[in-house]
């Protein structure tokens, strides 16, 4: 059984590697379904005595729900979506700790402690169960903000950061308390007072951090998922658990670190949990000298365009446009125009949302041009065609306050004509004004974006 675990960690990770590129990431996907499938028979086969009968009502049960949940979900729920499976896997391993506490044959003997299991159970557990319920309720505030809830700490400034330190040293009191306490109902009210705080702080890290700040948090929440896990996977002896929970929190840790690069945050104030205070909206009336045009007049534009980027944003996922995008990026291409899209890291809601999009509509993976790679060659294109994005190209970023100040961003203003397609002049999810609408080469299509795109498509039809 051992070489099945064996087979399973190196499928995971080679599954993680083909997860890196848009090309290859559905075979990573597979991969890694085909990993799980082979750890959970070899679990099966490895412990004799459990109770198949309520392991697979809990397969078809669990299966069902999470079926249902994936085919009902829309692209533009996704993030929330991963909010919630980062706070399940959180708390599943924060159960897997406390169900080890009910079985295990050494508590069974009243005048035995935690301790007496060995020192990694004993350090473990109380870890498992702090990681995976701060993950947990942490995951659902995330939850509940992406869905546009407004969630407010009941503390300000250094008063909060005093009680997350309170809290966390209460939880290292408890978890000690839960190793060495002489009873069996001295560790189980330490047990439950320590989940309650973990779940008390887990809430209170993510209540603070708002807006645009929001998918660190998530990847963060991931990592804790996966270090949970693996706390959990020595709580119960499976090197497997540990590996594959490693994977998740190193792999998480590593985006983590990727959206804080593109969103110019710290992974230090991600960890303190107090960055990114919520922005008020700025009023569509600051707008002075707008130029709006219709879809008509952009596809005359385009006829005589030689180079065209499409900015994808999260507009794109609400009208759900992306298969008509790809339309007229090919009905272009075949007019002799060199056509590209322009990915930034964070557009959308979660990292790789329009990549997911596009790929839905099998745009090639060459016509996928990444932040670094295309920003230079904004000043060569002819048309820029910004379709449901505001933040990511929002020139303020590069000013030194504010709540983007500092985000890379995509040069779309260097381009000779800028389009961008939205409905308003509403602001994007940072809540800011974006100087890009009044710029001297910029023409606004005030139209949801399908609608826009369906009439350039018509309009370009119908070009000599
Ligand atoms: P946003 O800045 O959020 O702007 C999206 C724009 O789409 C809005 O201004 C909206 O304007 C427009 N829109 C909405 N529905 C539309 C429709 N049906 N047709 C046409 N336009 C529509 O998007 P972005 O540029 O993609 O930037 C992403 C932002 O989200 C960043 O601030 C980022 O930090 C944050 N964020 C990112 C992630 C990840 S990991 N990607 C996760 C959470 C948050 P109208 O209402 O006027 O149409």
């Amino acid at each position: 059984m051992p070489y099945l675990y064996l087979l399973a960690t190196f499928l995971f990770v080679f599954g993680i590697k083909k997860l890196t590129s848009v090309k290859t990431c559905r075979q990573g996907n597979r991969i890694s379904e085909i990993a799980m499938l082979l750890a959970i028979v070899a679990t099966l086969l490895i412990f004799s005595n459990l109770n198949i009968g309520l392991i697979l009502a809990g397969v078809v049960v669990g299966g069902a729900i999470g079926a249902l949940i994936a085919k009902k979900t829309p692209t533009t729920q996704m993030p929330e979506m991963v909010a919630a499976l980062n706070g399940f896997g959180g708390l599943s391993s924060a159960l897997v700790a406390i169900a080890f506490l009910l079985i295990d044959e050494t508590l069974k003997d009243p005048a035995k402690t935690l301790w007496d299991t060995g020192a990694v159970n004993a350090i473990s557990t109380p870890a498992t169960i702090v990681i995976g319920m701060v993950t947990l309720t942490g995951s659902f505030v995330a939850y509940f903000k992406l869905s546009g809830k407004k969630l407010v700490h009941p503390l300000a400034g250094s008063n909060r950061h005093l009680a997350h330190a309170a809290l966390g040293l209460a939880a290292v009191a408890l978890g000690y308390w839960q190793i060495v306490s002489g009873s069996h109902a001295q560790m189980s009210v330490a047990t439950a007072l320590l989940a309650l705080l973990a779940a008390g702080l887990g809430a209170l890290l993510v209540l603070p951090i708002g807006g645009a700040d929001m998918p660190v948090v998530v990847s963060l929440l991931n990592s804790y998922s996966g270090v949970a896990g693996a706390a959990a996977g020595f709580v119960i002896n499976s090197p497997l658990l540990v590996v594959v929970g490693a994977l998740v929190g190193t792999s998480g840790l590593i985006l983590t670190q990727i959206m804080c690069k593109a969103m110019n945050r710290s992974l230090g104030n991600v960890l303190l949990g107090g960055m990114g205070e919520e922005t008020v909206a700025k009023d569509a009336k600051d707008y002075k000298s707008i130029k709006s045009a219709q879809p008509e007049e952009v596809a005359m534009l385009l006829d005589g365009a030689t180079s065209v980027v499409f900015v994808p944003g999260y507009g794109l996922a609400v009208a759900q446009a992306q298969h008509v995008v790809r339309e007229l990026a090919d009905l272009l291409q075949k007019r002799g125009a060199m056509v590209r899209y322009a990915i930034h890291p964070v557009a959308g809601r979660m990292p790789g949302h329009m990549n997911v999009l596009l790929a839905e509509s099998d745009v090639p993976y060459e016509q996928l041009w990444e932040m670094e790679r295309i920003n230079g060659d904004f000043k060569n294109t002819d048309v820029v065609i910004v379709v449901g994005a505001n933040d990511v190209v929002n020139p303020t970023a590069r000013e030194n306050s504010g709540p983007i100040a500092g985000m890379p961003i995509l040069d779309v203003d260097q381009a000779r004509t800028v389009v961008v397609i939205k409905r308003s002049l509403a602001p994007g999810y940072a809540g800011i004004k974006n100087p890009l609408f009044e710029a001297e080469n910029t023409l606004m299509v005030f139209l949801d974006a399908k609608e826009a795109l369906e009439g350039i498509v018509k309009e370009v039809k119908e070009l000599k």
